[in-house]
C-alpha cells in the first residue's frame, strides 16, 4: 500500500520527529558573528560553537548578560569573545556594529542573525519601521549586506538566516509593510517579517554565486525559549500553559545551527531552506521571485543602502 505523503505546506510536522544531523568538525580559529546570544537559540547556539573552538563576536543588546555569558564562554572554552551592543530595533546601531567589526576583523567565517522577536501588538521604531519587521529582517538584511565583502574576501564563508516555519502565516503586503492599514496580528505580523528575510536570500544568494559565499536559512526547532516574553500577561500565560508544554530543548537548535555553519558537507550548499536539519520546501508565498526583486529593492532602500 501506498505510504500517506503529507502535502509540502505540512511536511514540516515530518521533519520535526526527524533525527537531526550533527557535525564533528572544529571551527578552531575561525570568527563567527552572530546576533542575539543572550538567550534561547542564539545562547544554545554560541555554547555549541565555542565548544568546537570557534572565536565569536556577538552582538547583543543586553550588556549584562552579554558579560556573564563572554566569560563563561571564555573561561570553559577558552576561545576569545567580544561583545558589540546593538539594539537591532535601530539601524543606526546595526550600522556602529558593523563598522566596528569591519574595522577590528580582518575575517569573517561566518555570519549568524539570530536575534528575533514576536508582539501581539504593533509597535513602531524611531525610523517609524514596525519594530518586528526591522528587528527580524531590515536588520538582519543590513547586517549581511554590510558584511558581505568582507565575507567574501575570507571566502569560503557561510551566512545563516534564522527563520521560521512562521514564514508560513505569511502577513507580508507590500504596499503595507508597517501595517498603518490593515490590523496587526502577532503571527501575521511575525510571518512577513520571517517571508521577507527568506524571499531576500533567494536575491543575495544569486547575487553572491560564485564568490564563495553560502547563505542558507533555517527553523530552529520549536523550543522553549524567551520569545515572546515581552507581551502581556494573558499572551505570557497562555505561552506558559499551552504552548510550552509543546516544545522542546534548544539545545537541539545549536546542534543544528552547528552543522549548518561547520560541516564540510555544507560547504557548497547555497540557498536553501531548512527545518533543524533536513532541507525543506519553504511556502510557495516565499519562493515568488518577482516579489523577492521588489522585496530585495525596498529593504535596500530602508536601510539606506543603495
Ligand atoms: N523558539 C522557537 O521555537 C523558534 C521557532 C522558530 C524560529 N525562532 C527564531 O529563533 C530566533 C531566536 O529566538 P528565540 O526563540 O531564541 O528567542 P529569545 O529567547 O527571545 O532570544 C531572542 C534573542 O534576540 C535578541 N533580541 C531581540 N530583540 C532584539 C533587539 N531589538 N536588539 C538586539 N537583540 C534583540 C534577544 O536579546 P535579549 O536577551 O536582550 O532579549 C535574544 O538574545 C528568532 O529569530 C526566532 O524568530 C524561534
Amino acid at each position: 500500500m501506498a505510504r500517506f505523503q503529507l502535502p509540502d505546506e505540512l511536511i514540516f510536522l515530518e521533519n520535526r520527529k526527524r533525527p537531526q544531523k550533527q557535525s564533528t568538525a572544529l571551527m578552531t580559529g575561525k570568527l563567527v558573528v552572530i546576533t542575539g546570544a543572550t538567550s534561547g537559540v542564539g545562547y544554545q547556539a554560541v555554547q555549541q560553537l565555542a565548544k568546537n573552538q570557534a572565536n565569536l563576536v556577538m552582538i547583543n543588546r543586553n550588556a549584562e548578560r552579554s558579560a556573564l555569558l563572554k566569560n563563561q564562554l571564555q573561561s570553559e572554552y577558552g576561545i576569545k569573545v567580544d561583545v558589540v551592543l546593538a539594539d537591532l530595533s535601530d539601524l543606526h546601531d546595526v550600522r556602529r556594529a558593523a563598522e566596528y567589526i569591519l574595522k577590528t576583523y580582518p575575517r569573517i567565517n561566518v555570519l549568524i542573525n539570530c536575534a528575533g522577536m514576536h508582539v501581539t501588538r504593533a509597535t513602531y521604531t524611531e525610523q517609524g519601521y514596525e519594530t518586528v519587521f526591522c528587528v527580524n529582517h531590515l536588520s538582519s538584511f543590513l547586517l549581511t549586506e554590510l558584511l558581505l565583502e568582507r565575507l567574501k574576501e575570507s571566502a569560503p564563508s557561510r551566512i545563516l538566516q534564522i527563520n521560521s516555519e512562521g514564514h508560513r502565516f505569511n502577513g507580508l503586503d507590500i504596499d503595507d509593510l508597517h501595517w498603518k492599514k490593515r490590523f496587526y496580528t502577532g503571527l501575521r505580523g511575525y510571518g512577513a517579517s520571517k517571508t521577507a528575510q527568506l524571499l531576500t536570500l533567494w536575491e543575495t544568494n544569486e547575487a553572491i554565486r560564485d564568490t564563495g559565499v553560502t547563505i542558507n536559512a533555517m527553523h530552529p526547532g520549536d523550543v522553549k525559549t524567551n520569545i515572546g516574553s515581552n507581551n502581556g500577561l494573558i499572551y505570557r500565560l497562555f505561552r506558559r500553559f499551552m504552548i510550552n508544554p509543546l516544545l522542546g530543548d534548544p539545545k537541539i537548535s545549536g546542534e543544528s545551527i552547528y552543522y549548518l555553519v561547520a560541516d564540510p558537507a555544507m560547504e557548497n550548499v547555497s540557498g536553501k531552506f531548512y527545518h533543524l536539519t533536513v532541507e525543506e520546501k519553504p511556502a510557495k508565498h516565499a519562493l515568488d521571485r518577482q516579489l523577492g526583486k521588489a522585496i530585495y529593492l525596498i529593504s535596500k532602500e530602508l536601510t539606506g543602502l543603495k
